[in-house]
């Protein structure tokens, strides 16, 4: 009689091998899907882990990160193993060359007791049932370990499951490796963004520091440059515009008056009417300020534009260039208002301040002939919600001291300057 070509077993075991395949391929791509999903690494790494424990019918193990600086494999997730479980193990070099050499396998904790791991923690792994550990190794890196503890029906693991098992191993070791790639690039990157920082903080304050070395120049109008620089930056924050261009209108504030570095001290500080010679020598400022800051490399490009055309009028009866309106780079608009502001508001040699009613009525007057209408509606609307307390920041009345801006009726003043002028959609500063 001849051999059946099988026994009635082999066709159900045929059949269950399949079907098992099919349930590792369905653990592998659920485990895929989980480790794309990077929004929460420990949850991942926890689902990654009992993904792998269920598609085989294991009772307990462990994911463990490996930190090659600290030598230490401190567990990510675990499941079954009891507090008792060491949460950390330190492994030797020759441990971690070991796994290296070996790769991403399913090491028999009772075949690998060379292991220094093993000869030292080897009780505790055999008195939770660890019978496998998996060193998940990705591009030659020792990223973790799996601990893998006895199957459900009690069987031997067998060279499948082992493959299955080592699969889903390096499904995990991936995920770790993207983690600590994510880790080392938000670590690169916030270093960046404290360099930056203080390369920012330094460039202010060499900002600041030039506009103090420009105002001690002039003895009459000290603070000026600063003053300048703080309302410039009032202006372009009524005007809307964003914190970055805010920073470079001040910038461009400060900066306005550093070809005056170069102007004769006893010409700056004259206390009389300066002559046409000496007027045309200080009115060389600004020529000479865009050729100081012309070669600095600046965060915001119109700084040099600024501190050159902030004597130009609308009318065109400004200088250097006689620009009219719309040939006037807008940051010079706001500087030019800022700066006239000041000079109407402090007191020079040869005149007082202006009283608060007629500053604002000149303002209004030269608005559409010196100055950019909205520009001086943004100001007068600062103004307006300081005087009216809709601002509790004091940033004019800081400028201006507190008689200044109790002055009577101011209130109603800038509101009706406000209303005649013709107020245009602003245009943003270019950075
Ligand atoms: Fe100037
Ligand atoms: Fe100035």
């Amino acid at each position: 009689m001849s051999k059946p070509l099988y026994t009635t077993a082999e066709p159900q075991k045929a059949a269950q091998g399949g079907s098992k395949l099919v349930h590792a391929f369905g653990a592998l791509a659920d485990l895929g899907a989980e480790v794309a999903n990077r929004s929460n690494f420990s949850d991942t790494i926890r689902t990654s882990l009992h993904l792998l424990l269920g598609s085989l019918g294991i009772m307990r193990g462990g994911v463990a990160r490996y930190s090659r600086f600290e030598g230490e494999l401190s567990l990510a997730a675990v499941r079954g193993l009891g507090d008792e479980f060491p949460l950390a193990f330190s492994l030797t070099r020759e441990d971690e060359w070991a796994f290296l050499r070996c790769g991403t396998v399913a090491l028999e904790v009772s075949d690998a007791r060379d292991l220094t791991i093993l000869s030292t923690n080897g009780w505790i792994l055999e008195a939770k049932d660890i019978e496998l550990i998996v060193p998940l190794v990705v591009h030659d890196e020792l990223l973790g370990m799996l601990f893998i503890g006895e199957k459900a029906s009690g069987e031997q693991y067998s060279s499948h499951d082992k493959d299955i098992i080592c699969a889903m191993g390096r499904h995990i070791g991936v995920a770790i490796s993207q983690r600590n790639l994510l880790t080392e690039l938000e670590r690169k990157a916030d270093e960046t963004r404290k360099l930056y920082d203080e390369m920012r903080t330094t460039y202010n304050d060499t900002v600041r520091a030039f506009a103090a070395a420009i105002d001690s120049k002039d003895k009459y109008t000290e603070g000026h440059s600063t003053r300048v620089g703080k309302y410039t930056e009032i202006i372009a924050r009524e005007l809307g515009w964003a914190d970055d261009e805010i920073e470079g209108a001040s910038v461009a504030g400060y900066l306005h008056d550093v070809g005056k570095l170069t102007v004769e001290r006893k010409i700056i500080n004259a206390p009389y009417k300066i002559d046409a010679k000496e007027s045309k020598e200080l009115n060389r400022h600004p020529a000479v300020g865009y050729e100081i800051l012309m070669p600095i490399h600046h965060p915001y490009a119109d700084v040099p534009l600024a501190a050159k055309y902030h004597h130009e009028r609308l009318d065109g009866r400004g200088y250097p260039d006689g620009l009219y309106d719309r040939e006037i780079p807008y940051i010079a608009k706001i500087v030019n208002l800022a700066d006239s502001f000041d000079a109407m508001t402090t007191d020079r040699p040869y005149k007082r301040r202006r009283p608060a009613a007629e500053t604002i009525e000149d303002l209004r007057k030269n608005s559409g002939l010196q100055f950019a209408p909205e520009i001086t509606a943004a100001m007068f609307r600062g103004l307006l919600r300081e005087t009216t307390g809709e601002s509790k920041e004091k940033r004019f009345r800081k400028l201006l001291g507190r008689e200044y801006m109790e002055t009577e009726n101011l209130t109603p003043l800038i509101q009706h300057a406000l209303d005649n002028i013709g107020a245009t959609q602003s245009i943003t500063l270019s950075v």
